[in-house]
């Protein structure tokens, strides 16, 4: 089997990239060598390449700077994807794409189902769920994937944000009334691969890694987490603050957690709690680099 990553050099890009099952020839790109936003790019690749499955881990994921680049976030959440579903068709080639828990407006307060009905609050959730009409407007078959909270070794991400913060600065003060489920790259990743194997799966799933949190108790975790493997020196005080606290330029949803049984029952993979996850992956090590220290 052959397989396109498209957005390989994204933090979930790298991580499927890192992680290809030794049965799977895989070929992965990002900007420059393709740009979604282009038809004909994104045609002459994917008919080039000639892959059985595509997986796009490609987006625009600045969620602030969208509402001020609506433009730019729409070409590459929405159009993107269509013209990636169109190549997908022309070429037979089976389509994975991956979505987001911001399609939701975050006023439940059970964890979303994936037939919930969509209510985005900003131009990022917007694009994306415009993205995923996209792709089930032109292909009968799409696997698309939302997922929550990524973050990984690699990248813009809470994790290694905290984490640099935490070596910089005498205290925190952290959102504690916005409620969803962290996903390490990795375990997203184990499951995109799962569902390449299953070739008859279609439609729409949701994977995050198992349990719930705030963001303020996420940084407490990963505060404890860091500690205990040296990653920082000493324990500063964290505050937990609400969303009026700290005003940004999108709104985000308050819950946002899925529900991802069916998806851990359909992909047959064990979901990890994600503090289980965050050890796993601070286990790993996080490098300098990373972390933005420049060394
Ligand atoms: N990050 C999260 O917390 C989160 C949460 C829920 C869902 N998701 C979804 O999970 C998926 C993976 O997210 P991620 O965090 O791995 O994203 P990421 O690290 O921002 O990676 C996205 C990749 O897509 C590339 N890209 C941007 N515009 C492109 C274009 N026109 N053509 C081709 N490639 C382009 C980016 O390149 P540049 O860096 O050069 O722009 C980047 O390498 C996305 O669908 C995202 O919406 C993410």
């Amino acid at each position: 089997m052959k397989a396109l990553i498209i957005g390989g050099k994204g933090q979930l890009g790298t991580t499927l990239t890192q992680t290809v099952p030794q049965s799977i020839a895989c070929r992965s790109l990002d900007l420059p060598e393709i740009d979604i936003t282009d038809a004909n790019a994104v045609e002459a690749v994917v008919t080039d390449e000639k892959p059985d499955v595509i997986i796009n881990a490609s987006a625009y994921t600045a969620v602030d700077r969208a509402e001020e680049e609506v433009d730019l976030a729409f070409a590459v959440n929405a159009t993107g994807p269509k013209n990636i579903a169109r190549a997908a068709r022309q070429t037979g080639a089976r389509l994975i794409h991956v979505s987001t828990d911001y399609v939701f407006d975050g006023t439940a307060c059970t964890p979303y189902p994936p037939e919930a009905p969509c209510s985005p609050l900003g131009v990022y959730g917007k694009s994306k769920h415009q993205g995923e009409i996209a792709v089930l407007d032109v292909i009968d078959d799409p696997v698309i994937i939302r997922t929550s909270w990524l973050y990984s070794r690699y990248g813009n991400n809470f994790v290694l944000t905290m984490l640099r913060f935490m070596n910089d600065r005498d205290e925190l003060r952290v959102v504690a009334d916005q409620v969803g489920a962290p996903t390490w790259a990795s375990t997203l990743a184990e499951a995109i691969w799962a569902a390449v194997g299953k070739e008859n799966l279609k439609g729409i799933f949701h994977w995050s890694d198992a349990g719930v949190t705030s963001w303020y108790d996420f940084a407490v975790a990963i505060q404890e987490e860091a500690l205990a493997r040296g990653m920082v020196n000493r324990s500063i005080p964290i505050h937990p603050i609400t969303t009026a606290d700290y005003p940004t330029l999108t709104t985000r949803p308050p819950y946002s957690v899925l529900n991802c049984t069916a998806s851990w029952r359909d992909f047959d993979v064990a979901p990890l709690q994600w503090r289980v996850a965050l050890r796993q992956m601070l286990d790993q090590g996080v490098g300098l680099k990373a972390l933005g220290c420049g060394r």
